[in-house]
């Protein structure tokens, strides 16, 4: 599917990935309709995805609530257009413990990352459907193939994303519809700092962060080439495979970077 020309919904664009794939998508040709929170931050990237798409528009929105998506949705239809391709990437993580874990964290994490996406897509489907054509790309996570340490409640709600994209695919392609998935490792957002019990972490995953432009390559990569499955960066994918075919051997392996890197444990139990 071509990107110029398009109307594009990006929902959580007021920084990071969401931020730099609207400009990108602008950069690309498209029109865009960006939502997030904080609204002077989306300002801001709207103003640079109007140095490319000057009809761009922003719509401030809290993705947790069911109403103010489907105002959101109303509200860029009613001035651009019907959305032809929607970006499901607002999120937000939690690091902690299970047993240590506030337990209304859960559903927060499930209603940020899981249900916004499926309430943003169940808003603009049935107009694709009816046009036979669109795309639908939501921004997953590699947690959401493949679960760690301190990921409960945020892996749950990308392995619910990853399903919902999964399912999705098969039930829309034959209406002209293309479902995609982007699978990003440790990107250098704001993320990290704003999750809770990320200090934990920080000392592994932070030598790893690359740069935003590995997923917003990603995103145009899975709606231009019609790609389902996109990780970013690449190599995460050879990860997942292995985890598929060698469970127990990269569980082991994974116990054992665990011990080491976090926990400090010099013999973990075996798996299974
Ligand atoms: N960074 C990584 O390493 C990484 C890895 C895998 C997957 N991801 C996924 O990538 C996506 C983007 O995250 P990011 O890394 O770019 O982090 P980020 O810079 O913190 O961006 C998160 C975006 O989501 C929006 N958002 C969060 N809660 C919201 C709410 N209740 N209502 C409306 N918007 C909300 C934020 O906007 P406001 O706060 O202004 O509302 C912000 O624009 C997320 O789905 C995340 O899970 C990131």
């Amino acid at each position: 599917m071509k990107i110029a020309g398009r109307i594009v919904l990006v929902t959580g664009a007021s920084s990071g990935i969401g931020r730099d794939a609207a400009i990108d998508l602008a950069r690309r040709g498209a029109t865009v309709a960006i939502c997030a929170r904080r609204r002077d931050r989306l300002e801001e990237t709207l103003a640079a995805c109007r140095q490319h798409a000057p009809a761009s528009r922003a719509y401030p929105c809290d993705v947790r609530h069911r109403e103010q998506i489907r105002q959101t949705v109303a509200a860029a239809r009613a001035d651009l257009g019907p959305i032809d391709i929607l970006l499901n990437n607002a999120g937000a993580g939690a690091y902690h413990l299970f047993t240590q874990a506030p337990e209304e964290q859960f559903e927060e994490l499930m209603r940020t990352n899981y249900f916004s996406a499926l309430y943003f897509t169940r808003e603009v489907l049935p107009s694709m459907i009816e046009r036979g054509s669109g795309a639908v790309v939501f921004v997953s996570s590699l947690a959401g193939r493949i679960a760690t340490w301190r990921h409960t409640a945020y892996s749950a709600s990308k392995f619910a994303v990853t399903g919902l994209a999964e399912a999705l695919y098969y039930e829309v392609k034959g209406h002209g519809v293309h479902v995609a998935v982007i699978q990003p490792g440790a990107i250098r957002t704001e993320l990290f700092d704003k999750g809770p019990g990320f200090e934990h972490l920080r000392h592994v995953v932070e030598p790893q962060l690359v740069g935003t432009e590995v997923v917003t390559r990603a995103v145009a990569r899975a709606i231009e080439k019609e790609r389902f499955e996109v990780f970013a960066p690449a190599r995460y994918a050879l990860v997942w495979k292995l985890r598929a075919l060698f469970p127990r051997l990269v569980m082991r392996g994974t116990l054992s970077f665990v011990a080491r890197k976090f926990e400090r444990r010099r013999r973990p139990p075996t798996p299974g």
